[in-house]
């Protein structure tokens, strides 16, 4: 069985994966990536990032975005919107800290307002914010916030909105997903964005998690979230182990993708489980975590692991 077959299924919207425009070029990868029995949901790895999509003020570029929207629409998948407004990745016309607070909050609102509005209909959810706060809570000190402070995130959610009504707004970020100081923050800031009627619609959990240790508080802090009348997925996931693997890490991690899995059953508004690609051959975690690696379900040879099986039995509810 297919892991988006078993994940609809069980109820939830859709079981996905990230996918980058490089990885394109291998049959072997398209054939497994093009199966909607495996993968109900794609999201652009890179593609829709600020300088891919806004590369020189007010030029907008959306070639290879476009790519990746096609091959959803073509297997009938679900798009995810990755991302809007984000500390990283940004050309050096934005981090060149250059305009003041009515000209970054036009930039901010016209970059949300033409990314979303041209996928208007065909993007299901948005990471509109993504990492706004630092690990103790605080906001994160970049461009947006030394110069706007807080307001940037209700510029943003308000331009995506008019955009594409019909498309959840996200806010994205990574340890939060169990219960912790960062989390309550996160917490604290969509009960503020509530009460003044700034459109929010869902949390992104991202889910970078370490074999052994993922986080034993997932379900009571996605109850939190679901408290807040919102819904939230899983929208990075990926659990490296520090490499060589060994027979006993593949068992463990098999543990922490059911564990992950289990919680997301165990909450109805976690609507779907993504992870950040799908095989050990093109994950981000080498080359960002030395000596860490096999973060994926299947190895770098497109061989399914016992993650796979974690991941699927979760679905069938074990
Ligand atoms: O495409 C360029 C290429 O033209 C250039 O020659 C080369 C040399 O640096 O870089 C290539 O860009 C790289 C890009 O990935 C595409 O492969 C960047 O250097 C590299 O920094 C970038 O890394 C991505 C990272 O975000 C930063 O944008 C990772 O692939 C991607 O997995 C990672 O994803 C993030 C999420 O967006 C947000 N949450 C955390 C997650 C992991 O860091």
């Amino acid at each position: 069985p297919g892991l988006n077959y078993l994940a609809r299924e069980a109820g939830k919207l859709y079981f996905g994966t990230a996918t980058d425009n490089s990885e394109f070029n291998e049959t072997r990868y398209q054939h497994i990536l093009n199966n909607y029995l495996h993968f109900g949901q794609i999201t652009p790895e890179n593609s829709m990032k600020w300088y891919a999509t806004e590369p020189e003020p007010g030029v907008f570029n959306f070639t290879a975005a476009n790519a990746i929207a096609d091959l959803a629409f073509r297997n009938g998948m679900i798009l995810r919107g990755h991302n809007c407004v984000w500390y990283d990745e940004l050309p050096a016309w934005v981090t060149a800290n250059n305009y003041n607070a009515s000209e970054l909050a036009y930039i901010v609102a016209n970059h949300c307002g033409t990314l979303v509005g041209h996928y208007r209909g065909h993007v299901c959810n948005w990471d509109i914010i993504n990492e706004p706060l630092n690990d103790n809570g605080t906001f994160r000190q970049d461009v947006f916030y030394d110069t706007l402070g807080e307001s940037y995130i209700p510029i943003a959610l308000r331009a995506a909105r008019a955009a594409d009504p019909n498309a959840k707004l996200y806010i994205n970020d990574y340890n939060i997903e169990g219960v912790g100081v960062k989390s309550t923050a996160l917490q604290n800031l969509i009960k503020q964005l509530q009460a003044d009627d700034v459109p929010i619609d869902g949390v992104g959990f991202e889910s970078h998690f370490i074999v052994g240790e993922v986080p034993t508080t997932l379900v009571e802090n996605m109850q939190a979230y679901a408290a807040l009348g919102l819904e939230f997925a899983i929208t990075e996931l990926d659990i490296r182990m520090e490499l060589p693997e060994t027979p006993e890490l593949l068992e463990q991690q098999k543990t922490d993708f059911n564990t992950v899995i289990h919680a997301c059953m165990s909450v109805p508004q976690c609507v779907g489980v993504t992870v950040w690609d799908w095989t050990d051959k093109f994950s981000w975690i080498p080359s960002s975590f030395p000596g860490y690696g096999a973060a994926c379900p299947w190895s770098s040879d497109y061989v399914r692991k016992p993650a796979f099986d974690g991941i699927a039995i979760g679905f069938e509810g074990g």
